[in-house]
């Protein structure tokens, strides 16, 4: 067997395991109003890989052009363009398993003469469904999953600092050739970057408390008893953890600089703060963050650059020079150069060591507030 279809069937192990969290009737909910039910996700994966590989790789008939078409795409409607179906509209899950095991079976009986490239789109698809499945799950009521109770943390305010980053050389993307990357991870390229501040951890939930004192509106993850905050984590809420990160969305992100009389790193300036950075909390050890001062710091002393949480650029989302569309994906990133779009960069506790490399960039819209994503400010030295 192929190493990437070794890594195929690992990642259905993930996405499967995911789907047993939940209460079976919670499959036909619609946790997040901007995205599908459920059940869309259970067959999408599939579908996916199926369309892929059937279409682009080795042309195979279809045996269920109708679910090939109904899982083929995800949404992202523009603000108040929410989707208005019902369950009823949906296949039984048991249609959709049955859907489900004959493509796996039919994929695999191809695998060894599918292409390394679309085994690995397949595989990092289906790594990124088990991320953006997991933001989905988090607004289920407890009651309709089964996970550990986030770990009890101690209220323990941290002082944060900002870091000097000497000016330098900045290297983005990855050189063609040389293991697999999405269509906007090339070309390689550098940048002069003249030296900033950085700070030295994530901004935590403590020094984002102290915004919301002063009026600006609590993050979506968030909640008020009495007086007294709570983060609602995936499987159960503790009282606000004072060293986590806070994670906001890029508006609010902006904010929070802006109050400071800061700004958000490009992502130029992210990849100079993050040289020699390890992960830390990344690839599905943990539901929930720990303190942003947890692990060890990179070359120039910052912490966490890579695990823990996403963090907001204030680089718009678009393409590097020499970009070129996957011809069998065509819109997995053109179709967000819309100027909408922010780029994230690092990793949160439930991205896949494969996309925690450096060249792999993430994107969503600025006011969307499921995503594990938080920030660091920068300044002019
Ligand atoms: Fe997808």
């Amino acid at each position: 067997m192929k190493r990437e279809a070794h890594a195929l069937e690992a990642a259905r192990v993930r996405t499967d395991a995911l789907f047993d969290l939940l209460d079976p009737a919670a499959l036909y909910e619609r946790p997040v109003p901007e995205r599908h039910r459920l059940i869309f996700y259970l067959g999408h994966v599939e579908a996916f890989d199926w369309n892929l590989i059937t279409r682009h790789a080795i042309e195979t008939p279809s045996f269920h052009p109708e679910f090939d078409k109904l899982f083929a795409f995800g949404i992202d409607p523009e603000p108040g363009g929410a989707p208005a179906d019902r369950p009823s509209d949906w296949p039984s899950r048991e249609e959709v398993a049955s859907y489900n095991a004959r493509v796996r079976r039919e994929i695999d009986e191809l695998s060894r003469e599918i292409p390394s490239q679309f085994l690995n789109v397949a595989v990092e698809h289906r790594l990124m469904h088990a991320e953006t499945l997991a933001y989905l799950f988090h607004h289920l009521p407890f009651e309709s999953k089964n996970g550990p109770a986030p770990e009890a943390a101690e209220a323990r305010p941290l002082v944060n600092s900002m870091v000097e980053i000497p000016a330098g050389v900045a290297v983005l993307g990855r050189p063609r050739g040389d293991g697999f990357g999405w269509d906007n991870e090339f070309d390689r390229h550098t940048a002069e970057v003249p030296a900033f501040r950085i700070s030295r951890y994530k901004i935590s939930n403590s020094e984002y408390l102290e915004f919301v004192r002063q009026g600006a509106a609590p993050p979506h993850f968030w909640v008020e008893r009495d007086g007294r905050w709570f983060l609602r984590g995936m499987f159960g809420e503790v009282p606000l953890p004072l060293d986590w990160p806070v994670y906001v969305t890029h508006a609010e992100a902006s904010a929070y600089a802006a109050w400071r009389g800061a700004a958000l790193p490009t992502e130029e300036q992210f990849h100079r703060a993050s040289e020699g950075s390890g992960a830390v909390n990344a690839d599905f050890e943990r539901w929930d963050p720990i303190p942003v001062d947890a692990g060890a710091p990179g070359r120039h002393g910052v912490f966490q650059m890579i695990g823990n949480g996403w963090e907001w650029t204030s680089t718009v989302f678009g393409p590097f020079p020499g970009f070129e569309r996957f011809p069998f994906y065509p819109g997995y990133s053109a179709d967000f150069f819309d100027g909408k779009h922010f780029v994230m960069k690092g990793g949160s506790p439930r991205t896949a060591w494969c996309m925690l490399r450096e060249s792999f960039r993430n994107w969503f819209r600025a006011d969307y507030p499921y995503v594990y994503a938080g920030f660091r400010m920068v300044e002019a030295p």
